[in-house]
């Protein structure tokens, strides 16, 4: 009997040992050794066949076994169940993920955008200018001369004497004009400053130039190309008007209106009680600035036009107050 114990403690010790860290092969080892149908009980059903005496010497060394198996069992399970703890990952994969925000484009690009669409449609191709300018560029070449009301500081924010922050899109006409020779059909968007600010001026804002140079342009194609455009952006049942204007570099000059679309022209604060809004500048480029880029305006005609984004933007998605789409608000931006 004694070497059967002896011979049962040693294997078992070596089945614990390879099972050592698999908490469910121990728990199967522990039903073989220990279960009531186990090893050791088997060794226990044996003491019936003892003497007197041997079976109380028996009786204690299989008590002492089945302690020490216990034992054995007990620290082996508790090691790997720590060893599992280890690996097991440090985060709970049953955690809801956390979302990631999604982008979008700002309200004001999505109108360049939108505008730059309907122009390349109509065969317009984009170009782009600097946005700090000669003061050449923004107005002498545009037939703005130096006593001109719209060089005046309030209006210009000036980098030095000849360099400013350009106050249109307009010096863009001149540097494509300069670089190329008809025939052009090109819109420029672009961001633009002036000394500015209450509900309706911001100091930076965007604008879009439009320019049309050929043989034969005339006035009748900038009301046609403007009045597709009025159409495409705000739909074919908003009314428009060309209302004659200035400007120092078109001749003739025209600023168009397009009906409220707040108050479907009933008069509102919006257009205040006009029933009509300004979106944009326009005319025919003025032969003055034909001669400074050195087209002859005996051979070459063109409309010019620029439309304020924001503007376009406001009337397209009624928004009352400009610097809304400055401020960056999550809550306002995320509406569109
Ligand atoms: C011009 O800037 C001319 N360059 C437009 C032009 C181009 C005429 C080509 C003829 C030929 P005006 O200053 O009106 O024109 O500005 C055009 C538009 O820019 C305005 O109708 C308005 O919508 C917008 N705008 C002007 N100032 C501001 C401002 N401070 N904040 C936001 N939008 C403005
Ligand atoms: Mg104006």
């Amino acid at each position: 009997m004694q070497s059967d114990v002896e011979r049962l403690l040693e294997t078992a010790t070596r089945d614990i040992a390879e099972a050592q860290g698999s908490s469910r092969a121990l728990e199967q080892l522990k039903v073989n050794y220990l279960g009531r149908k186990g090893q050791l009980s088997r060794l226990f059903k044996q003491m019936g066949q003892a003497s007197e005496v041997e079976r109380p010497i028996w009786g204690k060394l299989l008590n002492e076994a089945k302690e020490q198996l216990e034992k054995a069992f007990s620290i082996a399970l508790e090691e790997s169940k720590k060893e599992a703890q280890k690996q097991k990952p440090s985060f709970d994969i049953t955690v809801p993920g956390r979302r990631s925000l999604k982008g979008r484009l700002h309200p004001i690009t999505q109108v360049v955008v939108e505008i730059s669409r309907i122009f390349n449609w109509l065969g317009f191709e984009v170009v782009e200018g600097p946005e700090v300018e000669l003061d050449y560029y923004n107005f002498e070449a545009l037939n703005i001369p130096k006593d001109h009301p719209a060089r005046d500081m309030q209006d210009t924010f000036y980098v030095s004497d000849d360099v400013v922050l350009r106050t249109h899109t307009s010096p863009i006409q001149v540097r494509v004009m300069e670089a190329r020779r008809p025939p052009i059909r090109v819109i420029a968007p672009g961001r633009t400053y002036r000394c500015d600010s209450d509900v309706t001026h911001t100091p930076m804002f965007h604008q879009v130039e439009g320019l049309m140079v050929g043989e034969d342009i005339s006035f009748g194609d900038l009301k046609g190309i403007l009045t597709i455009f009025v159409h495409q952006m705000f739909g074919e049942d908003v009314g428009l008007r060309f209302r004659p204007s200035f400007f120092p570099f078109t001749e003739p000059s025209a600023e168009v209106d397009i009906q409220c679309v707040m108050c479907k022209g009933q008069g509102c604060r919006v257009c205040s009680q006009t029933g009509w809004l300004e979106i944009l500048g326009s005319g025919m480029v003025d032969p003055e600035v034909f001669k400074k880029v050195g087209y002859d305006p005996e051979i070459f005609t063109g409309f010019a036009f620029g439309m304020g984004i924001e503007r376009i933007a406001m009337l397209k998605y009624g928004i009352d107050d400009l610097r809304l789409f400055f401020e960056n608000d999550l809550r306002f931006l995320k509406q569109f």
